[in-house]
């Protein structure tokens, strides 16, 4: 039998951009499987993220990004979404440019607002204002999110068919 491998799907952009959301609806579109990094990271630490960048800081943290972005970016036909700094290791961006598509979620700082407000999960935005720390925060990670990305789509309009009919446009 010819085995031929699926190209994997995997999704970029800032906290609140809803790369989980979007990631296991399309998985479920594209009937494949529905992997989030941040939950892989919690698994196979045995505690989530806000423990992990207490004790280990947020370089630990990285570390452990890096290998669980290296292990899954090696699966084929996978649709996975990325924590929102995956793209500040150098690493990270090869792998994930080189073994499948990569679709930025362009997301209005607005939006990212409006959807972390109260999160209590998300450790870069506990202290400062969250407003600000996302607008600095889009500043420096929107030129390697378009780096890495194959294509870019805006979640602006936060329709979920319609931004998953777009990203499935650009899967051809
Ligand atoms: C982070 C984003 C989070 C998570 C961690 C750090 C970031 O993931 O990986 O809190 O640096 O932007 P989401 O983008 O899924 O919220």
């Amino acid at each position: 039998m010819n085995e031929k491998a699926v190209t994997s799907l995997f999704l970029v952009g800032p906290m609140g951009a809803g790369k989980s959301t979007l990631g296991r609806h399309l998985a479920q579109v594209l009937d494949r499987p529905f992997y989030d990094s941040d939950r892989v990271i919690e698994e196979k630490t045995g505690a989530d993220i806000p423990w992990i960048f207490d004790v280990e800081g947020e370089d630990g943290f990285r570390r452990r990004e890096r290998d669980v972005i290296d292990e899954l970016t090696a699966l084929d036909g996978i649709v996975l979404a990325t924590g929102g700094g995956a793209v500040l290791n150098d690493d990270n961006r090869r792998h994930l440019h080189e073994r499948g598509c990569v679709i930025y979620l362009w997301t209005p700082v607005e939006l990212q607002l409006a959807r972390t407000r109260n999160d209590r999960n998300r450790p870069l935005l506990q202290t400062g204002d969250p407003e600000r720390k996302l607008q600095a925060l889009l500043e420096k990670r929107d030129p390697l999110y378009r780096e890495v990305a194959h294509a870019v789509v805006s979640t602006a309009s936060g329709n979920l068919k319609k931004v998953t009919d777009q990203v499935l446009g650009c899967l051809g």
